[in-house]
């Protein structure tokens, strides 16, 4: 921010737009952003007495306070975790307590479907919930979403909670100097789902993880002080932080930042906003593709907008959504790049470059420049070009978007990542320590890889990683509850879903009530996007005879897959019972299911 100011201190740093279209987009060019970037810094110094290497959770949504506090956090030296706005109180909670934050920053409301919602109520919980973690938050401070106005009906805590709109104006003009910090000193923590109950805190790094972004931005996404760059993932995600936040405006771009659902009020709204503010670059999900594609195929005829360039993320994306994206929404002028990365890796793994590399609808492609990715086969043997075979795609060497560690837990870093094909454990060699990312892959002779999706325990639902394993401990908090398993299901729009079976105490008898329960649980102590297709009461789980869960049978069953054999179940009838439960009693024409789907729960 600070390097923009002598050339393009005039220039729009940030076009936010307000979900409701009655609220016109408000422009923060590049010093107005360093204004209030430094005034904020200024008051998390002198009124919360925050210094370099304290933690600060932020739960808010997609408005321009959040980059001013993230950016306010870096030039303190403070480390930030956001956490996903549509994420529960409780998921806040947790996440604040495991970082050790003594302060909480969120907002009163926020615009959703036409709805103002009371965001502030998720901080009280995430308090509780913190503090029963042994974590005392103790300041809460609270934007305002509309002056004058208050979209939280919950009542303040004297001496906790704060308007930062009442304690702001005591550091107007404020400038504060930048906090030196060592290139390895962390940037911001982001938790993410792995295959145990507990996500895990991503530490980023200052210096490398800048570094990355801007380059990605760069030569990835072609982005230049001269575009207007719009990518529609939430800020509370990896994809935000990179792509809208710390990418972008490294470039001096214009990062456009919009507040609610690309449907609201009707499936041209996204067109509109790109055609108002002519925005030539755009970045999404296939989730939101497949959506804008079916609410409104031929939308993007009426609009008058043109892009350069597209970017998509976070699933496979299927070649004929992949064709209405380039043909329809990109009008067949734009690029498209289609990204694969993840939480730990700070910027993209795989990518054509823009305009040089050809296109191939459904493969990420080559690794960008400075990543060489492989296949490994489960007995750690090279899987090579062509061959066919689909294996497990790792980074054969480190790069500087990659994470520091797990926060406060090096070991299960060292596990989770570097031990699955490290040959000698003792070696300071990175050559020995390659790194595992956990999604199946194909690589085709041209050198392109195609993601399959991942192989442990985790669901992509709608590009997003929620692990099956919270979601059943979730489950397991309805007294009623005997066992869960939670297993993705097929969508046509989110990619994945969960879809959660339950076997309830001995002498409960099923009931909605129960069901309602779980639902009810799921969606508060994680959040709305966790909600389950389906709850299903089954009278036992298929089980090995050592007594493991077999959750790959119960993933075939959901998607009228082949279950395999099953003759080696310590309850092989059960299959059927469960079956008959799921499908109907009519017996299903078996399909050959997706690769993501045949390898669920193989790891375990
Ligand atoms: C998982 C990471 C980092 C971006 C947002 C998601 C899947 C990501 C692609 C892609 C196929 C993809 C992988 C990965 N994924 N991009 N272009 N094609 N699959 O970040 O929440 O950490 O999820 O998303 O399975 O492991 P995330």
């Amino acid at each position: 921010m600070d390097r923009h100011l002598d050339k393009y201190k005039n220039k729009a740093a940030i076009i936010f737009v307000p979900e409701p279209e009655s609220e016109a987009p408000v422009s923060l060019t590049y010093r107005e952003l360093y204004v209030q970037v430094n005034e904020f810094a200024a008051l998390l110094r002198d009124f919360c007495g925050l210094k370099a290497g304290d933690r600060v959770t932020v739960h808010m949504p997609m408005v321009p306070e959040l980059p001013v506090t993230m950016l306010a956090c870096a030039r303190l030296g403070v480390i930030h975790s956001v956490v996903f706005g549509g994420f529960s109180g409780e998921a806040c909670g947790m996440r604040a307590a495991d970082s050790g934050s003594q302060v909480l920053i969120t907002m009163d409301g926020y615009y959703r479907n036409g709805k103002l919602l009371d965001h502030k109520a998720g901080a009280d919980i995430a308090l509780n919930i913190a503090k029963k973690e042994g974590t005392t938050v103790e300041k809460v401070l609270v934007w305002r979403r509309h002056p004058g106005q208050n979209a939280s009906a919950t009542p303040f805590v004297e001496g906790r909670d704060f308007w930062v709109d009442e304690i702001l104006p005591r550091y107007s003009g404020e400038i504060v100097a930048p906090v030196p910090m060592d290139s390895e000193a962390p940037l911001f923590l982001m938790y993410t789902s792995g295959s145990t109950g507990k996500p895990k805190g991503c530490q980023h790094r200052t210096g490398g993880y800048l570094a990355y972004v801007t380059g990605c931005s760069k030569y990835i996404q072609d982005i230049h002080p001269e575009d207007v760059y719009w990518c529609m993932a939430d800020i509370g995600w990896i994809t935000g932080h990179s792509f809208i936040v710390y990418g972008p405006l490294a470039l001096a771009a214009t990062s456009v930042i919009y507040e609610g659902v690309p449907t609201y009020p009707d499936a041209g709204r996204v067109w509109r906003i790109a055609e108002r503010l002519d925005v030539n670059i755009f970045h999404t999900s296939p989730t939101a593709i497949r959506m804008l594609r079916k609410s409104g195929h031929d939308e993007p005829t009426k609009y008058k907008y043109h892009f350069k360039h597209m970017t998509t993320v976070g699933e496979p994306i299927e070649p004929e959504v992949w064709r209405w994206y380039y043909e329809t929404v990109g009008k067949g002028e734009a690029v498209i790049v289609d990204t694969w990365w993840q939480t730990e890796n700070g910027g993209f793994l795989c990518s054509t470059k823009p305009a040089l590399d050809p296109m191939k609808p459904g493969s990420a492609g080559p690794g960008v420049p400075g990543i060489y990715p492989m296949i490994y086969d489960e007995m750690g043997e090279e899987v090579h070009a062509g061959s066919g075979k689909a294996g497990n795609i790792c980074i054969r060497n480190p790069w500087p978007g990659i994470m520091q560690t797990i926060w406060g837990d090096r070991e299960r870093f060292v596990a989770q990542y570097y031990a699955k094909y490290c040959k000698d454990t003792n070696s300071k060699r990175w050559q020995d320590w390659p790194y595992f990312a956990a999604d199946g892959a194909v690589l085709a002779v041209d050198g392109y890889f195609r993601i399959l999706g991942r192989v442990d325990d985790v669901i992509n639902v709608a590009g997003h990683r929620l692990g099956t394993k919270e979601i059943e401990s979730a489950c397991l908090t309805v007294p009623e509850v005997a066992e869960a398993a939670v297993v993705p299901v097929v969508d046509e729009i989110k990619g994945r879903v969960p879809e959660v079976y339950i076997v309830l105490q001995p002498d409960v008898q099923a009931s909605q009530e129960i069901v309602d329960k779980v639902n009810h649980v799921i969606e508060t102590m994680i959040g709305k996007i966790a909600r389950p297709r389906r709850i299903l009461v089954v009278p036992d789980m298929p089980k090995t005879r050592s007594g493991k869960l077999m959750r790959r049978i119960l993933a075939a069953l959901s998607n009228n897959m082949a279950t395999g054999d099953i003759t080696t179940l310590a309850n092989p009838d059960v299959v059927e019972s469960v079956r008959v439960l799921v499908q109907g009693k009519e017996a299903v024409v078996l399909q050959e299911g997706p690769e993501d789907l045949k390898t669920f729960g193989a790891n375990e």
